[in-house]
């Protein structure tokens, strides 16, 4: 496997490859595994294949960083054996040596995953451990695998949080079929104790998968914080296909209590097994997901690989007209990107007359538009244009909603769910709304409000593209405040 620094430039420079979005050099990736944060290093672990670009002998591909930006690729850590593959999980620093696998001074890396086995042509689904001492350069097996197995074939994804005021270790996990998160409690990571399980609630299409529980602070209200359980869906969800929805509530050390209505994670067809950090200093918390949908994942036209993870994005909750809700930022590091820029300040649009930005063309840039807008607004920012084909993001005030539409974007058809318009709830707030987006060459997450709404969506446009024009197509809008800004890394 190459150091991704090494990369030569011909894997580099390839079709649609993202410049700042994480990518295997080559070969099939899905789920982010085992994000946890140690000595001034990001791990990212994730679904790989390391002999072709579609899912199959699937094992953990590694990756580090220090600013959750730039990565470098290490190689396979925990890779698939003839016994079976290495499914998603978790990874925890046990800091107080409470598996007694650490060796001395230094703090065991220990990674929970779902280790699938075939038995007599069926498949088993049990939790297996792996740990590491040399900071995730070299894993060694626990020799009692598994450390939690009920004889199911479909019990997987599980994710490991150490709880303060139970002192104790406490996994969230899917029963896939039954739509339920399930939670186990542990003091030493090895054995593990039933405690409750949450659902069916919400999206109950499909198979429910890789599920995240943690406390996140609430804006504004310093010292109260509420718990955010997140679960995917393979189906069903609001963009069509697979996608997450996320529950807030409370979470006592034994059981969630969910206090809102299922709501999803992100409103675009690729944002999937979403997974935070564990061990980050204070109480960050950040998370990413694979880019992309269960539906045509194994079609996307890329090559030398296949699959991308979306930008680190921090996490809080906010109050708006509908109550507490996620929001979602990319983390500040990628400021560090930011490169030329260029402000406009207090620009009336004209009905019918699209704004050109000049220098737009690029493909890997950030744009930060705060409009003012009447209560009837329609705009249109539209991205990627050669001759027919467009990507529109919509503000439609009237409606309340925030949408992209990649029906135009230029490429060659790959597979018929692709070709979609997404659309997530957006309000005005007082006759101002705020838009974020960044656009990474295939990789487009925009960002609505204070990120209570989020769009992410692959875009494979071919050729050059002539950048960003602005318009109001309905009512009144002022610019009040545009700052785009070329990334690069
Ligand atoms: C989610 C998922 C997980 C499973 C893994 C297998 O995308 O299906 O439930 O552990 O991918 O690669």
């Amino acid at each position: 496997m190459p150091d991704s620094d090494n990369m030569s430039n011909s894997l580099r420079g390839s079709k649609f490859r993202p410049e700042f979005h994480f990518t295997p050099a080559r070969h099939w990736m899905n789920d982010p595994n085992g994000l946890v944060f140690l000595d001034g290093e990001y791990h990212l672990f994730y679904q790989y294949n390391p002999n072709a670009c579609k899912w199959g002998n699937i094992g953990w591909g590694h990756a580090v960083s220090r600013d959750l930006i730039r990565w470098t690729e290490l190689g396979e850590a925990l890779p698939a054996t003839e016994h079976g593959m290495a499914f998603t999980g978790s990874a925890v620093v046990d800091s107080k040596n409470t598996s007694g696998l650490g060796g001395g001074d230094t703090s065991a890396i220990i990674a929970i995953y779902t280790h699938q086995a075939t038995s007599g042509g069926r498949a088993v689904q049990a939790q297996h451990l792996a740990w590491s001492i040399d900071r995730g350069r070299s894993w060694q097996h626990y020799g009692d695998n598994p450390v939690l197995d009920i004889g199911s074939d479909a019990f997987r994804d599980p994710k490991v949080f150490w709880h303060e005021q139970s002192r104790r270790w406490i996994m969230a996990i899917v029963l896939a079929d039954e739509h339920q998160v399930q939670f186990y409690s542990s003091t030493n990571l090895l054995q593990w104790e039933y405690l409750s399980s949450f659902g069916p609630g919400g999206n109950t299409e499909g198979e429910w998968e890789c599920p995240d529980l943690f406390p996140l602070p609430i804006e504004g209200e310093p010292g109260n914080r509420s718990w955010v359980l997140k679960v995917d869906s393979t189906l069903g969800s609001v963009a069509g296909g697979s996608g997450g929805q996320y529950f807030i509530g409370d979470f006592d050390g034994t059981r969630f209590r969910a206090e809102s209505e299922a709501t999803p994670v992100d409103y675009g067809g690729d944002f999937y097994a979403a997974m935070t950090w564990s061990n980050l200093p204070g109480d960050r918390r950040v998370w990413l997901a694979w880019m992309s949908n269960w539906n045509y994942a194994s079609a996307t036209p890329t090559e030398p690989w296949r699959g991308v993870q979306s930008l680190p994005r921090s996490l809080k909750l906010v109050k708006n007209d509908s109550g507490l809700c996620l929001a979602q930022q990319p983390v500040d590091e990628l400021k560090s990107l930011r490169k030329r820029h260029r402000r406009l300040i207090d620009i009336e649009l004209v009905t019918g007359k699209p704004l050109p930005l000049e220098d737009s063309s690029s493909k890997t840039l950030e744009l930060h538009v705060q409009f003012g807008v009447d209560a009837d607004a329609l705009l249109a920012l539209r991205l990627l244009r050669s001759s027919g084909s467009v990507t529109t993001v919509n503000f439609d005030a009237a409606a309340g909603e925030l949408a992209v539409d990649r029906r135009r974007t230029a490429a060659a058809p790959f597979h018929a769910d692709f070709p979609a318009r997404h659309r997530g709830p957006l309000r005005a707030v007082e006759g101002r709304v705020s838009i974020r987006l960044l656009l990474d060459h295939s990789c487009l997450e925009v960002f609505g409000g204070k990120g209570e709404t989020v769009i992410s969506d692959l875009l494979f446009a071919d050729g050059a593209a002539d950048g960003i024009a602005i318009e109001c197509e309905r009512g009144q809008a002022v610019i009040r405040q545009l700052d785009l800004w070329h990334l690069a890394v």
